[in-house]
């Protein structure tokens, strides 16, 4: 296996931090830079586990500072980006969307500027896309001009690339045409007991962009940004587009930290609009397998979708949460229902997110690995047993934020 040198960018947030973990532990020949600046969302807490590891290196920095950047990427002879550092809660988008784009545009920008300065200055095997050596079957890129058409590296070639996590968010919003719910066209290993579908269409790799939200507003212009780096400069890179993550260590703004959080202190559970969103939910180690393979398998300028097909209504899984959480607890079945709190809708809340991930189950062999009902229960368990570290993030600013988001403005006034 040869030697790389890695910067994830984010590692200390949700995602990322899984990320670290399984490619600190699987490639140790590999040195791994989590680069973070610790915002509200970054807990190096999240990596207490892998920290003392000889390949592993945190570096605080923010994704917006292009010369410290820069200076990294020669320090360390970065051959491999994987960049998940972004503001990432749509609410917070809402009230603050000047935050959004200086982090995820501006950020995006700094490092894909300071990655193509630096490999560009190397000597052969470290440059870019259109320069590398010419496979003896020249692949041409789909869209693209011929100036990028060779992606296979010789064998001595260092494989440099920026990979680029984004979400299905930039989608936009599907149509609800099902609302009751139809027989899937297809499932996996995640997708649940009953998993169902609630509309005909899906989002595929090749669906058009329509961002409602100020945060996937600002996501869907990092992927332009990064995807016109590959097309104009020939910057190795790659995109994949995700649904939402479940699993440990999610900050507890979130739909599923919050409300078993809140279901175990018996506080209330704000229920956007009537909770009939859907959102089609994988566990995040499944995630983080998918980005092993798309880093080390996936074709230069290409896009993935990911996901398991496991659609879900928000007040269902609400149900099934509640459920799980009470009979962990050993309360009576239903005891926490009362808690279902219907508040103030999200402005401009997407109906009906579902993915299409056939591309990358077929090109690269990637399958989701847990049943959605065991993730949720592992999930469950996990929460409630780590109630310290679940404290240690709920003191402080975030509760000003919470006080500040669902009793200031509303939110939690009960609409019905
Ligand atoms: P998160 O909010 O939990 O973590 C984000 C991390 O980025 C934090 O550690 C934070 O400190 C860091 N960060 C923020 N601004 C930074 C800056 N300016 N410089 C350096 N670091 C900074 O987010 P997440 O849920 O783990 O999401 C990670 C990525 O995956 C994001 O790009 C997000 O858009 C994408 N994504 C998330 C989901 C999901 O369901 N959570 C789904 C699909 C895609
Ligand atoms: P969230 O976890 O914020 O993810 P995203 O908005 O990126 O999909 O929300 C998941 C769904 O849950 C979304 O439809 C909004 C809804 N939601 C609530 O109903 N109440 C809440 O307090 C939160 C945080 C989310």
């Amino acid at each position: 296996m040869a030697k790389r040198n890695i910067v994830i960018t984010g590692g200390a947030g949700f995602i990322g931090s899984h990320v670290v973990r399984l490619f600190v532990n699987k490639y140790p020949e590999y040195n791994i830079i989590n680069l973070d600046k610790l915002t509200y969302a970054g807990n190096l807490a999240n990596l207490k586990d892998i920290e003392d590891k000889p390949n592993y290196k945190f570096v605080k920095m923010d994704i917006c500072d292009f010369e410290a950047f820069y200076q990294l990427m020669q320090d360390e002879k970065i051959d491999g980006i994987i960049h998940l550092a972004a503001e990432s809660h749509v609410d917070r988008s809402i009230k603050d969307p000047f935050t959004f784009a200086k982090t995820n545009v501006m950020g995006t920008l700094s490092l894909l500027q300071a990655a193509k300065l630096y490999w560009e200055s190397q000597p052969e095997p470290y440059k870019m896309v259109h320069n590398y050596q010419q496979s003896s079957e020249p692949e041409f890129i789909e869209g693209n001009s011929d100036s990028c058409h060779i992606d296979r590296l010789s064998d001595q070639s260092v494989d440099c690339r920026f990979y680029h996590i984004s979400t299905d968010e930039v989608y936009g919003a599907l149509k609800m045409n099902h609302p009751e719910g139809i027989e899937p066209p297809f499932k996996t290993v995640a997708s649940s007991e009953g998993h169902k579908a609630y509309g005909d269409e899906f989002f595929y790799e090749t669906t058009k962009y329509n961002p409602h939200s100020p945060y996937s507003a600002s996501k869907a212009s990092s992927d332009h940004f990064v995807r016109a780096y590959h097309d104009t400069y020939g910057m190795p890179t790659i995109v994949t587009n995700c649904s939402n993550n479940y699993g440990p260590y999610q900050f507890p703004e979130k739909l599923i930290p919050l409300f078993i959080n809140n279901i175990r202190h018996r506080k209330p559970l704000p229920v956007y609009g009537k909770g009939e969103n859907v959102r089609d939910w994988l566990y995040v180690e499944d995630h983080a397998r998918a980005i092993d393979i798309i880093f080390h398998n996936g074709k230069i300028a290409e896009t993935y979708n990911i996901g398991g097909f496991n659609e879900w209504k928000n007040i269902d899984l609400i149900k099934v949460m509640i459920k799980t959480v009470d009979r962990i607890l050993g309360n009576p079945e239903g005891h926490s229902l009362d808690l279902i709190t219907y508040v103030t809708d999200r402005l401009g809340h997407d109906a009906r997110y579902a993915i299409d991930s056939t591309k990358l189950q077929q090109e690269l062999g990637w399958e989701p690995s847990l049943q959605f009902e065991e993730g949720i229960e592992k999930t469950v368990r996990w929460y409630l047993d780590n109630q310290e570290w679940m404290d240690n993030i709920t003191s402080g600013e975030y509760e000003k934020y919470y006080e500040e988001m669902y009793h200031s403005n509303g939110k939690l006034k009960t609409e019905n």
